[in-house]
This record gives structure tokens, C-alpha cells and sequence, in this order.
């Protein structure tokens, strides 16, 4: 290890191999050659669109993404996904299913509240969201425009370890700090679940990372339709902050 560092397990950002750290340090002034930074060459010159174009096909080969689901790399940190989530899914139905095992699920919901119904399907305050409630104990609604959950809630490290059983409800994962740590089953979940990043054609399997602002949100087909319907609903509902438009029209148009 380089001299100096430190071992940094904590839950939230922690160690990077030195060798990519190197990588990065030497490409800070001029990227492959290029004679610049990352920084400052254009976001649509063909330097900037390969490097894009490279960290999507990494993304879908280590995690086999299937062609049909988008990958959205977008800015705005995971926290923004809690608005952007029920701004572009809740749609007619109004309402969805939270299972709240921790302080994030616990954000997600309330902000759920503010454009629709969040239903708090089981909330594990109780144990200091320690534990996660047994399935069967689960109130799901089988009318809900999707079921939120916290994968990995970073805090308490309480993590699911296998995919909720949500019928055929749309299952939204918040992976933010588990994302990329193990390989997911994208493709094959059973159609009757959804989504740890489930999600066949007619589900919808999301996922959001927060790193350093940057999120990646996986997007099956199914929530390509919900966005269209959310929106049309976003005509009606009052935005609280200009991100909210502009993260709203990010999924829409994508
Ligand atoms: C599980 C989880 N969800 C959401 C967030 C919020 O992410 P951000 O700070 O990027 O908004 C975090 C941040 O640590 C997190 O661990």
C-alpha cells in the first residue's frame, strides 16, 4: 500500500485501490493524450462521449444488464431519487408501498408523502432499525404504483440479502451503498418478483448509487411506460425545487 494511507473500511465511501487512484492522478492534466482534463474538454466532444459510452458498456457487461433496460448515469445524489422516484412513477395510482428498515427508507417514504400516498409497509424503528420484519408480516398493496425499498441501509448495515417478493408490483432498490459489491441477477429474476434488480417486461427494476453526486439508475421497459404516465401527471403537481423538473424530465425523456 502507498505510503501514508490508511485502511478505511467505514460504510460509506472507503478504500480504492491504489491502482486506480494512480490512473486517475496521472490522467488529472492530460486524459489518454488528449492534451486536457476530464474537466475541461466538452461534454460532447468524442473524448468525453467515448468515456461515457465506456462506463455504460462496463456497466452492462459486469452486471449483464439486458439491451432493453436504460442505464442513466445522472447527477443530483441518491436523495434526489427519493422525489424523482414518485414524481415519475406514482402516477393515477397515487400511492406505493414503503418497506422502511432504515433511515434512508425512512427519508425515501416522506418524501413520497409530499406528491402521493408513501405506505409505510413495515418500519423496523422499533428494534433502532436493527431487523427486518418477516415477509408474511408485510401489508403489501397489490393496487400500488410500486414497492420502495433500502437494499443495504448504510447507517445500521442492515442489508436484505435476497430480493423482495412483491407480486407483480414494480420494485424499486436503493443500492446505494451496496451497488456493484456483488453480482446481481438482472435478467432472470422470477417474473412474480421484482427487483433486486428484477425486472422483466413487466416490472420495473431500478436502482440508484450515490458517489460523489453521481447516480446510476438501471431502467426496465415497464418504467419507461410509468414515466410516461408520471409525466403527464407532473403538469398537476407542484414542483418544490427546480431539480425536481429537471430530474423528472431526465427519466421522461430517456
Ligand atoms: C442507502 C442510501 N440511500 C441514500 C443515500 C443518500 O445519498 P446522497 O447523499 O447522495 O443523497 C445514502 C447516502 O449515504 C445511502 O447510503
Amino acid at each position: 500500500m502507498a505510503e501514508g494511507r490508511v485502511y478505511n473500511f467505514s460504510a460509506g465511501p472507503s478504500m480504492m485501490p491504489v491502482e486506480v487512484l494512480e490512473s486517475v492522478q496521472r490522467n488529472m492534466l492530460n486524459w489518454e493524450g488528449s492534451g486536457m482534463s476530464v474537466m475541461e474538454m466538452s461534454h460532447r466532444g468524442k473524448e468525453f462521449v467515448g468515456i461515457a459510452n465506456e462506463a455504460e458498456k462496463n456497466l452492462r457487461e459486469l452486471l449483464d444488464v439486458p439491451a432493453e433496460y436504460k442505464v442513466l448515469f445522472v447527477q443530483g445524489g441518491a436523495t434526489l431519487q427519493f422525489s424523482a422516484i414518485p414524481l415519475n412513477m406514482l402516477g393515477a395510482k397515487g400511492k406505493a408501498d414503503y418497506l422502511v428498515t432504515g433511515q434512508w427508507g425512512d427519508k425515501a417514504q416522506k418524501e413520497c408523502d409530499k406528491y402521493g400516498k408513501g405506505n409505510v409497509v413495515c418500519n423496523t424503528k422499533a428494534s433502532k432499525y436493527t431487523s427486518i420484519t418477516k415477509p408474511e408480516e408485510w401489508k403489501l398493496d397489490a393496487e400500488a404504483a410500486y414497492v420502495h425499498y433500502c437494499d443495504n441501509e448504510t447507517v445500521n448495515g442492515v442489508e436484505f440479502g435476497y430480493t423482495p417478493e412483491v407480486g407483480d408490483v414494480p420494485l424499486v432498490a436503493d443500492m446505494s451503498s451496496n451497488f456493484m459489491s456483488r453480482k446481481i441477477d438482472v435478467a432472470n429474476m422470477p417474473a412474480s418478483t421484482q427487483v433486486s434488480r428484477r425486472m422483466l417486461a413487466q416490472q420495473a427494476w431500478l436502482s440508484t448509487l450515490s458517489a460523489l453526486t453521481l447516480q446510476m439508475v438501471l431502467k426496465s421497459p415497464l418504467c419507461a411506460q410509468l414515466t410516461a404516465v408520471g409525466r403527464q401527471q407532473l403538469m398537476q403537481i407542484p414542483c418544490t425545487t427546480l431539480q425536481h423538473v429537471s430530474q423528472c424530465t431526465s427519466w421522461a425523456s430517456t
